[in-house]
């Protein structure tokens, strides 16, 4: 079945716009159209952002734990219907149905994380340094929050932004992947049948340039408050300068090139499956995927023959069987994929299948699940023999590619680890405390798994990165609540009378010459 979507703005679908229609296949069945629609343009993420304007103050007026209330139904409604939408994930992007179903399972677990938090969001009450006088702290709103996000977690990634947003008393113009529109659509009715009401929550599906675009409009008029962002780290800069123009911070959660350390008294069957799932979960199309494993010079070649080895016998095929991956999401990461694929040089080997590049009838992979031809499946690969001076050492790779380098101590693998200059996750295999400690105060990373993969972040701890995966920001848990309100403090003096800080403070005299007699010393 072919899902007709629209911009929804104001409760309203939107039928105008560019006129730029969308048709999106499903990537393990191309002949299957499975989402189309008409996309808006500048104007229309404009407008939703002066509509949602109008709409915040009522919101932020509701109490919060009445906001709360509406996040607990949405989850209630997610959970009611989490096989359908994670079918139509499968359906759309091409995740395995199982990873499809743990990601609904996360917008399930960020709604019952934040449904009290409507009945906190605590400020706090502080001493003063005067009689008769209270000082307090307050959490408020920000306004509208525009949030961008990628099509790898269509809404799960989604929900870390705008769940919080509501129930802290934003308003949110939300812009999905184009490419994830289906899911994105369905997400938002489930939103906005959750009690949200209509002009809080507004769905804006446009293409990349037209957003940029209708953002700058957006902050120039001053109907934007807050930006988040989820993708890749080039755009992420270009709106990391356009707020700071307007002296707003964003959220943004970018890239990554996350490392794997392998020590020599790792675990080595753990760290394969480890590496299998980070490297080739999601076809290796996640934030978080593995990038490059580094690997003891002891342990190198055992790991690599146990690594490839399992690469080579996983099922790779269509998403709604048991599956490590299906498709790539759409034809746009194909294309990137291939040129990455030509990073492997001369002094690399290639492991982990029966051929590199897309799978075909010429280029079969052994234990393919379904029919190759039907959709956009690429084999798996691992380059090994990856040095610090290899572009693919620094190059985030979004796509079913692993490298692997070896070291002989560990300032060098730690230097493999940083050296690319992202810092979202990371990964140690160890059995010793001490290289455990070492690794996680040396790493630039903003998340470390210890004997765990470097994907599959749990939905209340922070997620976020440093250099080029991000600008510090951190979602998820409590922490994401200082991105969605900011700080007020309020003093209130009721003495009757005009105290002064720092000057009419009482004084507390002391005999500082004091000193203990001699024979204590
Ligand atoms: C992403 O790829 O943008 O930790 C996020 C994970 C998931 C989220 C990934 N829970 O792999």
């Amino acid at each position: 079945m072919t899902r007709s979507v629209a911009s929804i703005i104001a409760g309203v679908p939107r039928q105008d716009g560019t006129g730029v229609r969308l048709v999106s296949p499903n990537p393990a069945h191309l002949d299957e159209v499975v989402t189309e629609g008409l996309l808006g343009d500048a104007e229309t993420f404009a407008d939703a952002c002066r509509v949602a304007t109008a709409a915040q103050p009522g919101w932020a007026a509701t109490p919060a734990p009445v906001r709360g209330r509406a996040v607990q139904q949405i989850g209630r409604l997610v959970e009611d219907n989490k096989e359908a939408l994670a079918r139509l994930i499968t359906r759309e992007i091409g995740k395995p149905y199982r990873e499809s179903l743990g990601e609904v399972q996360e917008v399930i677990d960020t709604c019952n994380f934040f449904l009290s938090e409507g009945r906190r969001l605590y400020g706090q009450t502080v001493p003063s340094e005067m009689p008769d006088k209270q000082l307090f702290t307050f959490r408020a709103p920000l306004g509208v929050a525009a949030i961008v996000t990628a099509g790898n977690f269509p809404v799960a990634v989604p929900s870390w932004y705008l769940i919080p947003a509501l129930v802290c008393g934003n308003v949110v113009v939300w812009k999905p992947a184009e490419y994830a529109a289906a899911s994105a659509e369905a997400f938002a009715q489930l939103i906005l049948h959750g009690g949200v009401p209509v002009g809080v929550f507004n769905l804006i599906l446009a293409e990349g340039n037209e957003t940029f675009a209708g953002l700058t409009q957006a902050l120039d008029e001053r109907t934007v408050d807050k930006v988040g962002f989820t993708g890749s780290s080039d755009v992420g800069r270009r709106i990391g300068e356009l707020c700071g123009r307007h002296l707003q911070s964003p959220c943004l959660e970018l890239g990554g090139k996350n490392p794997l350390v392998v020590m020599p008294d790792a675990d080595l069957d753990l760290a394969v499956e480890g590496a299998l799932f980070s490297g080739f979960g999601t076809a290796g199309q996640r934030c978080t995927s593995l990038g490059t494993v580094i690997v003891h010079e002891s342990v190198h070649d055992d790991f690599l023959a146990r690594f490839a080895n399992a690469t080579e016998s996983a099922l790779v095929g269509d998403p709604m069987q048991d599956v490590l991956y299906g498709p790539m999401m759409s034809e746009r990461f194909c294309h990137r994929f291939e040129g990455w694929l030509g990073l492997a040089q001369p002094h690399q080997k290639l492991y982990g299948s029966t051929a590199t590049g897309r799978i075909t009838a010429e280029h079969p992979r052994k234990g393919f699940v379904g029919d190759p031809t039907a959709g956009l499946y690429y084999h798996p690969t691992i380059v090994d023999g990856v040095t610090i001076d290899d572009d693919i050492a620094r190059t985030e790779t979004f796509g079913p590619i692993v490298g692997v380098a070896s070291f002989a101590d560990f300032d060098e693998a730690m230097a493999l680890a940083n050296s690319h200059g992202y810092g979202l996750s990371s990964s140690i295999y160890t059995t010793n405390p001490l290289n455990v400690f070492r690794f996680r105060e040396r790493i630039s990373a903003g998340m470390v798994s210890v004997n765990n993969s470097t994907s599959g972040a749990e939905a209340h701890l922070p997620f976020g990165g440093n250099g080029k995966s991000g600008n510090g920001s951190r979602q998820a848990g409590i922490w994401v609540l200082d991105q969605f309100t900011r700080w007020q403090s309020m003093n209130w003096d009721y003495s009757g009378k005009l105290q002064k800080a720092q000057m009419d403070t009482a004084d507390v005299p002391a005999d500082l010459s004091y000193c203990l007699p001699e024979d204590e010393r």
